[in-house]
Parts: C-alpha cells; sequence; structure tokens
C-alpha cells in the first residue's frame, strides 16, 4: 500500500521568497506542491495565478498540485496547463458546467480535479466520476489557510470512498490538517494531504519534521506503517 501523499500549500510559505519555499519544501520531503489560486469572487481572498506558477515552475520537478478558486475557470485552463501544472481542479460550484470542465482538463492532458466545499453534498459530484482522477474534499471554507478543521467532512469522505468504488481516483482533503487531524480523513479514507500552516510554521528548518509528522500520523492510521 503506498503512503500518504502530503502536499505543502505554498499559501503559508513567505511569499517574498516564493520559489526558494518551493525547493524548500520540495527538499523536505513534501511529495506534491499545492498552489491555491483565489481570485476574490469565488472565495473571499485574492493570491496568484498561472504567471506566478510558471515562474516557480523551474524550481523543482514535484507534481504541481492546482487548486482552482476562481469562477469561471474555463477560460484560464489553458494557461494553468501551460503553466506547468500537472493536476488542475475546479469546484464543482464554481460554474454551471462542470463536466466540460473536467473534460477540457483532461483534452489539455492534465489531470483533473474536483473540488467540494463543506457543505456541497457528495452527490454534485455523482455523474461526472468517470472524468475525474482526484477529488478534494475541503475542510475548511475555501480562502484563508490557518482555519479550523470540519469535523462533520469526516463522513463525506467516507461515502465519496465508497461512490469511487474500483476506479482510480485519489481523494484529498485541503484544510486544517493537522498530525491531530490527519488520522481521521486518512482512516476514512483520503489518499492526499494538503497542509499550509502545519508545514510552513517554524520556518525552513522546521519543514522536515513538520511533514514527517504529518505522514507519520496518516500512515499509522491507515496502517501502512507499524
Ligand atoms: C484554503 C486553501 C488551503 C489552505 C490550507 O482555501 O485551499 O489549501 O492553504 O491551509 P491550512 O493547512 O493552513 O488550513
Ligand atoms: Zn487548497
Amino acid at each position: 500500500m503506498s503512503r500518504t501523499i502530503i502536499a505543502p500549500s505554498v499559501l503559508s510559505s513567505d511569499f517574498s521568497r516564493l520559489g526558494d519555499e518551493v525547493e524548500a519544501v520540495a527538499d523536505a520531503g513534501g511529495d506534491w506542491i499545492h498552489l491555491d489560486v483565489m481570485d476574490g469572487h469565488f472565495v473571499p481572498n485574492i493570491t496568484f495565478g498561472a504567471p506566478v506558477i510558471k515562474a516557480i515552475r523551474g524550481r523543482t520537478k514535484k507534481i504541481f498540485d492546482c487548486h482552482l478558486m476562481i469562477a469561471p475557470a474555463d477560460p484560464y485552463l489553458g494557461a494553468f496547463a501551460e503553466a506547468g501544472a500537472d493536476v488542475i481542479t475546479v469546484h464543482a460550484e464554481a460554474g454551471p458546467h462542470l463536466d466540460r470542465s473536467l473534460q477540457a482538463i483532461r483534452g489539455l492532458g492534465r489531470k483533473a480535479g474536483v473540488a467540494l466545499n463543506p457543505g456541497t453534498p457528495e452527490s454534485a459530484i455523482e455523474y461526472v466520476l468517470d472524468r475525474v482522477d482526484l477529488i478534494l474534499l475541503m475542510t475548511v471554507n475555501p480562502g484563508f489557510g490557518g482555519q479550523a478543521f470540519i469535523p462533520a467532512v469526516v463522513e463525506k469522505v467516507r461515502r465519496v470512498k465508497a461512490m469511487i468504488g474500483g476506479r482510480d481516483i485519489l481523494i484529498e482533503i485541503d484544510g486544517g490538517v493537522t498530525a491531530e487531524t490527519a488520522p481521521q480523513v486518512v482512516a476514512a479514507g483520503a489518499d492526499v494531504l494538503v497542509a499550509g500552516n502545519a508545514v510552513f510554521k517554524g520556518g525552513a528548518g522546521a519543514y522536515r519534521a513538520n511533514i514527517d509528522a504529518i505522514r507519520l500520523a496518516a500512515d499509522r492510521a491507515a496502517g501502512r506503517v507499524a
């Protein structure tokens, strides 16, 4: 059984040194680099877009996991693919044509992800399961790092895991993930854990220990290590 994938979110990094931070967190054992794109419209915050992702793409070979919290998303999918995104995730709530968005991402040769806010039921993605490679379940309301994990979502993780059945789809959890909350979602079926504050706290010297602590707690809960 493969180990839990840890995806540090650079939202909690020092933006004045973004390229160095990406490199540091990759060297410290982060598996994927999670990139939170916010538009100040779908979510109440603005971060960065495709040009910034393109600028840091050369700093690591690790998977660039782009979480688009933007509406509409479709006009920008090509730009994120071109910038070097490996996984492109759109929110089910962000537009009326989810099936089309997911087809467009795969058409660009990228892995297609769909995200659900905490209040959105899993039925929203029931009919697009054959078009997705990853399902991102938000365990906070998107927009900011450092928020408290919403435990009600753990049951949704379980239900989504059952819905996936034998399909090759990863479940990713985003928001308030720590070594304390990780075991609950991993035991329910999560494969990928995004973590911002829990990874970047304490500065670069702490990144490796922070990542290892989350991964160890997760792998134990999943029965992946003794
Ligand atoms: C929130 C973002 C998250 C955020 C997580 O809208 O999607 O990726 O960076 O940060 P923490 O782990 O601090 O909750
Ligand atoms: Zn995110």
